[in-house]
């Protein structure tokens, strides 16, 4: 069976980005999902006499394992002073040095959730305009604005957004069933 891969950019144990994918993934329903948690792949920060000295960190191996069985990404991306948090960013800098692109020219979907007003559109157009050189055909992306007012009794409540999210979802899916 296909498999879409998902994550959260976040390292938090509350991450908003993770509680929105909880509430999306289940539009996939002619594919695996697997939802992980960055917190499980923790890694020192990226260094070259890092890499020289002791090689890839296991966490980052098994990372870049999961990215490679995969068939396409569902990656919430929490905005963090206009970008990517660090964890996020770190990970994707290890990967680059795994060999090949980091996406592997398969099809990605980005969200983001963000407290304020602009749902992450900052670190949303940064990835659209970089990660199509690491190897993703991004599908789209969709950003939730004022999440936590969003979110109630542990449900995410917005229809217009979980409406734009499906559709986004459900054109990950037919890309990843067309591939061969
Ligand atoms: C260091 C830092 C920088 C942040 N910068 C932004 C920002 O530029 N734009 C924004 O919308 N939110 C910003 N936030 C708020 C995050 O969107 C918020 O913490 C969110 O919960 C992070 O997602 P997560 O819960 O999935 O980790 C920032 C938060 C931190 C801790």
């Amino acid at each position: 069976m296909k498999k879409i891969l998902a994550f959260s950019g976040s390292n938090s144990s509350e991450s908003i980005n993770k509680k929105l994918l909880k509430s999306v993934i289940g539009y996939a329903e002619r594919v695996e999902v697997e939802l992980i948690d960055l917190r499980d792949y923790p890694a020192e920060v990226f260094g070259i006499d890092l890499e020289q000295n002791e090689g890839f960190p296991k966490s980052m191996q098994d990372l870049f394992a999961r990215m490679r069985e995969a068939d396409g990404y569902l990656i919430s991306v929490p905005e963090h002073n206009g970008s990517m948090p660090a964890v996020f960013k770190n990970s994707i800098d290890w990967i680059s040095r795994m060999g090949g692109k980091i996406f592997d020219n398969k099809p990605v979907v980005f969200l983001s959730a963000s407290p304020g007003g602009r749902g992450g559109a900052s670190v949303l157009e940064h990835l659209n305009r970089i990660m199509p050189h690491r190897g993703a055909e991004i599908i789209g992306s969709y950003g939730v604005a004022s999440f936590n007012d969003k979110w109630e009794e542990g449900r995410f409540n917005n229809s217009e957004d979980l409406a734009k999210i499906k559709e986004l979802i459900i054109a990950l899916e037919n890309k990843v069933l067309m591939e061969a």
